[in-house]
């Protein structure tokens, strides 16, 4: 019997250490963001690689020993996590980089990475007796609470930017959450959630101050060092908006390391859009300032990161650096992507091998050096923008010489 290792929090900004009962979101000293912290000693004596390879489970339960919650692995009716990692020889040679993986976290149930953090913590608000979870959301953890509620039958009040692409507020309604479309920007939306969650007493989903949320994004990066028997890449591209998926990748790896699972934390590359920039304007300015967002990749468009410190320090900590993407650049990484690997990334998800790209470019990665990207939400989720580069062509009768007369017209 795996005994719980989870000891409590430390705060990211003031290092100090809090029990994980009474559960506080942020530091009560100084109102930062926490880490979750666990005996590695007790980890190791109870729980090794070999314990992992008898393990069935391929979702994210298999790695319950280094989560902070406790949970019976049998009570899931649905998969989170247990993604292909697809390596992709041909587009590797052709980058000049001796090898690529995609993690294609697209083939979560929601369509997006964050299901991970909503798979750990609904299974945390549970334990604390909460029945209602609330997110602000750019869409996607909004449609993931939204999904997983409906699995694990909570009530899901979410608040969205009103402008969210329409995919992504339908499959919120699809399943069955309540959904507040706010006038205004994410960073709008996401204040109204704190104000709810105080005054109604729920709890809190929103990413970035809750650091259950990092915990369950860990276990993407658990998955690829695995996928990868433990010989983790030399570089990660991640896309980066709050900073807690950067955060959590970093925390993943972090803690492998600590246990002696693998001899090193790969370099952490922080991607954002040119116009949501904050995380990387900080890794050159040496502080954290809000920007005015404005990207054609709405999952990352965010005025003030609220995991900024977790992701600054994941990039230094790791000897990675910071990325700038044009919305053009995203756009043409989005189709390349598609075309190139049948991977269908939604501009967020595509922004990080836009950073690749740049990387090559920029000679920031090397021949003898092997990257991993994170593909973190479909495409399929916000259609509109996926066809600023693609016409649907105009419509031919159904005979074979219309056919012959628009083959000619398109291919000559
Ligand atoms: C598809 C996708 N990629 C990347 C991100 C960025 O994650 P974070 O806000 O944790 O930096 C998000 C966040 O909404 C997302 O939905
Ligand atoms: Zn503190």
């Amino acid at each position: 019997m795996v005994q719980m290792a989870h000891i409590g929090y430390t705060c990211v900004s003031c290092g100090d250490f809090s029990p994980a009962d009474p559960f506080h979101y942020t530091c009560e000293k100084c109102g930062a963001n926490l880490d979750a912290v666990y005996d590695y000693d007790q980890i190791k004596k109870d729980w090794s690689r070999k314990y992992l390879l008898e393990n069935r489970n391929r979702s994210i339960w298999r790695y319950l020993p280094i989560l902070p919650v406790n949970r019976n692995p049998e009570a899931s009716s649905i998969q989170v996590g247990g993604t292909p990692l697809v390596r992709q020889t041909r587009l590797a040679q052709k980058l000049g980089i001796k090898n690529l993986w995609l993690k294609d976290d697209t083939r979560n149930p929601s369509g997006s990475l964050k299901d991970r953090a909503t798979e750990v913590g609904i299974q945390h608000a549970k334990e604390l007796g909460f029945e209602t979870i609330v997110a602000a959301s750019t869409g996607n953890a909004a449609a993931s609470l939204a999904c997983l509620s409906a699995v694990h039958k909570m009530d899901a009040v979410i608040f969205t930017p009103s402008s969210a692409p329409p995919a992504k507020l339908t499959q919120i309604l699809q399943y069955g959450a309540q959904l507040f479309p706010v006038d205004g920007t994410y960073d709008n939306a996401f204040d109204l959630s704190m104000e709810v969650v105080k005054a109604a007493g729920w709890y809190l989903r929103s990413t970035g101050i809750n650091p259950i949320l990092s915990e369950g994004k860990k276990t993407v990066a658990l998955e690829i060092a695995e996928q990868l028997n433990w010989d983790v890449p030399d570089q990660v591209f991640v896309p980066v908006g709050d900073g807690c998926i950067i955060g959590g990748v970093y925390k993943g790896f972090y803690d492998l390391n600590q246990l002696g699972w693998i001899d090193h934390i790969p370099k952490i590359i922080a991607v954002q859009a040119e116009g949501s920039a904050a995380i990387v304007h900080a890794l050159t300015s040496g502080t954290l300032t809000s920007v005015k967002a404005d990207t054609v990749a709405d999952s990352i468009s965010v005025d003030m990161p609220r995991d900024g410190q977790k992701a600054i320090r994941a990039v230094k900590e790791s000897n990675g650096y910071g990325l700038k993407v044009t919305d053009a650049e995203i756009l043409a990484a989005q189709h390349r992507l598609a075309k190139t690997t049948g991977v269908f990334a939604e501009p967020a998800a595509a922004t990080a091998f836009a950073g690749l790209l740049k990387s090559v470019n920029k000679g920031k990665i090397n021949s003898d050096e092997t990257a991993t990207v994170l593909i973190t939400g479909t495409g399929l989720k916000d259609i509109n923008t996926a066809q600023k580069l693609v016409n649907v062509p105009s419509h031919i009768s159904p005979d074979l010489e219309s056919f012959n007369a628009a083959w000619t017209r398109l291919n000559g």
